[in-house]
């Protein structure tokens, strides 16, 4: 989600006013808004400023990580947050947890602004919703952060196992996007397993190298590409049945039966979407619709899509986890969920006539209009 800017015609400079004005249009008007609260943070002593916004507690309290990053401008951030907030709210619906969705960000270079007196700080704006938003890590912050902010508050997830965490959130990350290819698997194929197919994995990092290792023990066949060649080079060594292409544009173009974008997103653009060869993409980065339309580009070329946001769940089903003390068999068997989540996607989005990304936002809006509904009809009665 962009944000408008209006070039001020004395200074050149975007005119604050109308930036704000738009993002405010967008919190309290705009379709893509309806925030329950956004909450500015500023402490002067440690440079803090941050953004934390709830999006929804209808299905309990909000649940999403704290992106620590240097916007253009503070706008931007606001932007970002209302954004990020409203996804988390489909993510935390689809994953089956009782949870709303919230997001925060913090302005500002991690690398130079960073240090404990700001997360400190931070930990005690997140203690001040008591309980309403429960945060966790994001881009640019780290298990080790978490654990000074929960120094703080009891609503802080994503520590360190000696904390009492969960530590690494990309086991069950990859484990859950194994399980949406399986489903895309059995939807596409008639049985639900990736044996016997040529998976191409783009970007082997933390998430890609475990679904590199859940693939090989199912029986696939699997291509990967990295721009990091030590990252290249350990999948290689410790499995020599991996193959390896240039980059990702020769990754897309190599006879595949499923992508798996695995690093940044945007990965699924127009180029990509007009001469892959796979016809399941299901991969573990966010945001890999380049912009919207694409889905429906992929539908109508017969490639299946597995909706980023429903397979790569397992981590916030991980650090969901720990609030109730962290146990990893229990997160697991839900993470194990994904995989009917995404044939109900699929099955859905057969029924009604649209692409699965389209499919799996309506079922999110509805399972979170189930529980408001419910909400209201617990309540008194007005006399
Ligand atoms: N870690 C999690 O638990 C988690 C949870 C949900 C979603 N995700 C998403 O999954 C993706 C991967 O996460 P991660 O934790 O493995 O990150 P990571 O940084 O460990 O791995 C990403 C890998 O992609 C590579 N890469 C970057 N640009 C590339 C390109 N153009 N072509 C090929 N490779 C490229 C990087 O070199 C790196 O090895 C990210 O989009 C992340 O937001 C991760």
């Amino acid at each position: 989600m962009g944000v408008t800017t209006v070039t001020d015609v004395q200074t050149g400079r975007p005119d604050e006013g109308v930036v704000a004005a738009g993002v405010l249009a967008r919190l309290f008007r705009s379709e893509q808004g309806g925030h329950e609260q956004v909450v500015l943070c500023q402490d002067r002593a440690s440079g803090l400023k941050a953004v934390i916004a709830v999006h929804s507690t209808a299905l309990g309290p909000a649940l999403g990580g704290t992106r620590f990053h240097a916007y253009a401008s503070d706008e931007e951030a606001v932007a970002d947050a209302l954004n990020l907030s409203r996804g988390m709210s489909y993510k935390n619906a689809l994953a089956g947890l009782d949870h709303g969705g919230g997001k925060a960000v913090i302005i500002g270079d991690p690398d130079t602004l960073k240090s404990e007196e700001l997360l400190l700080a931070y930990g005690r704006f997140v203690a001040s919703l008591g309980g309403r938003y429960v945060t966790a890590c994001d881009v640019g912050t780290y298990v080790a952060d978490m654990d000074v902010v929960a120094r703080e508050n009891r609503w802080t997830t994503g520590r360190s196992v000696e904390q009492g965490g969960a530590g690494d959130s990309s086991v069950l990350t990859a484990f859950g996007v194994f399980q949406g290819m399986r489903a895309a698997a059995g939807s596409q194929w008639g049985v639900p397993t990736l044996r016997g197919r040529r998976v191409g994995v783009a970007g082997v990092g933390k998430v890609g190298h475990h679904l590199v290792e859940h693939l090989l023990d199912d029986g696939a066949e699997v291509v990967i590409t990295d721009v990091r060649g030590e990252a290249v080079d350990t999948v290689l060594a410790r499995h020599p049945r991996v193959t390896a292409v240039r980059d990702n544009e020769a990754l897309v173009r190599a006879p595949l039966d499923v992508y798996a974008p695995c690093a940044l997103g945007g990965a699924l653009d127009d180029a990509t979407a007009a001469v892959l060869t796979a016809t399941v993409v299901c991969g573990a980065a966010n945001n890999q619709l380049a912009h919207p339309g694409v889905e429906k580009d992929l539908a109508d070329r017969g490639i299946l899509y597995a909706p980023d946001y429903v397979v790569n769940a397992g981590g916030v089903i991980q650090v969901a986890d720990e609030l109730h003390g962290f146990d990893f068999d229990r997160a697991k068997a839900k993470a194990t969920k994904i995989y009917d989540t995404t044939a109900a996607i699929f099955e859905r989005a057969r029924a009604d006539g649209v692409p699965p990304a389209v499919a799996a936002d309506r079922l999110a809006e509805q399972r979170i209009a189930d529980r408001t509904a419910a909400a209201h009809w617990l309540r008194p009665a007005a006399s």
